[in-house]
């Protein structure tokens, strides 16, 4: 029954317009993924592989993948895993953001270009891979605050410039980085939680001495 100062047709025109704010900030899984695909573009057989991702069938039917490039559990993205595709064009991460279980994404081998994607807005990343793509840019000090279940990231073989961000230092979960093959200047940071089994910093710009917490590293890490 509608409460009582509250006539009936405002009662009811209430209820419809929550409701529609309810269904419009639920997309489905397939809906958020055609979002990521659209401003994707591809020099090579992207275009052909990522047909699969179409209406006609969810992108997860339990742990069973009906789509090309993911990584399904429950019914639920888990993973995305688009390489040697020719890729470019805009990483939405916005729309990555939507999906509850995304936990790894590997972009690797790719044309992607541009400064790098603010990762951080993506709930709870275990693992990242970017590597040997066309990044470029400073990364903020700031870029990966936040992201406390980050385990591994690479982001080798890029063009990134200026200092190693000094929020990996911090990632309570780190144990894998590998930033080579970048222009990275300045010194290598100490990194705070002595996790981290392995770093590549090799092939950069970076000057100064190494830090003690990395002693036991192999020099090749280093090099260059
Ligand atoms: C849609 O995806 C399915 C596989 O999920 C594929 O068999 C079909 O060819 C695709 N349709 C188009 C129009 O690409
Ligand atoms: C998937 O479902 C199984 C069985 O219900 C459960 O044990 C498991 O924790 C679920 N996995 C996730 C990621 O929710
Ligand atoms: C990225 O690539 C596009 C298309 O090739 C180009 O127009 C754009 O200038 C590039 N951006 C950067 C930052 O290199
Ligand atoms: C360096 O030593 C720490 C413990 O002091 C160990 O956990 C880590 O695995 C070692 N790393 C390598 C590359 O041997
Ligand atoms: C670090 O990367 C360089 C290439 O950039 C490679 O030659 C070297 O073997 C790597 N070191 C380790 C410990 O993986």
């Amino acid at each position: 029954m509608a409460p009582n100062n509250l006539p009936l047709g405002r009662f009811i025109a209430l209820i419809l317009l929550s409701l529609q704010i309810v269904h419009t900030s639920c997309k489905s899984e397939s809906e958020v993924l055609l979002d990521f695909k659209q401003p994707l573009e591809s020099n090579s057989n992207g275009g052909i592989l990522l047909s699969s991702w179409n209406s006609s069938t969810p992108p997860c039917s339990g742990n069973k993948e009906n789509w090309d490039g993911i990584f399904c559990e429950n019914g639920t993205v888990w993973g995305l895993k688009l390489e040697n595709m020719g890729l470019s064009g805009v990483i939405d991460v916005e729309a990555l953001n939507e999906l509850p279980g995304l936990r790894t994404i590997s972009l690797m081998n790719n044309n992607f270009n541009g400064t790098l994607p603010s990762l951080n807005k993506i709930g709870e990343l275990k693992t990242v891979y970017l590597s040997n793509n066309k990044f470029s840019g400073n990364i903020e000090a700031n870029a990966f605050d936040g992201m406390g279940s980050l385990k591994k990231i690479h982001l080798e073989n890029n063009q990134f410039t200026g200092s190693i961000p000094v929020s990996l230092t911090t990632l309570p979960k780190l144990v894998e980085l590998n930033l080579g093959g970048n222009q990275f200047e300045g010194e290598i940071p100490d990194f705070k939680l002595g996790i981290l089994r392995f770093l590549n910093v090799s092939n950069n710009r970076l000057q100064g001495p190494i830090p003690a917490s990395f002693n036991n590293m192999s020099a090749s890490s280093f090099s260059g």
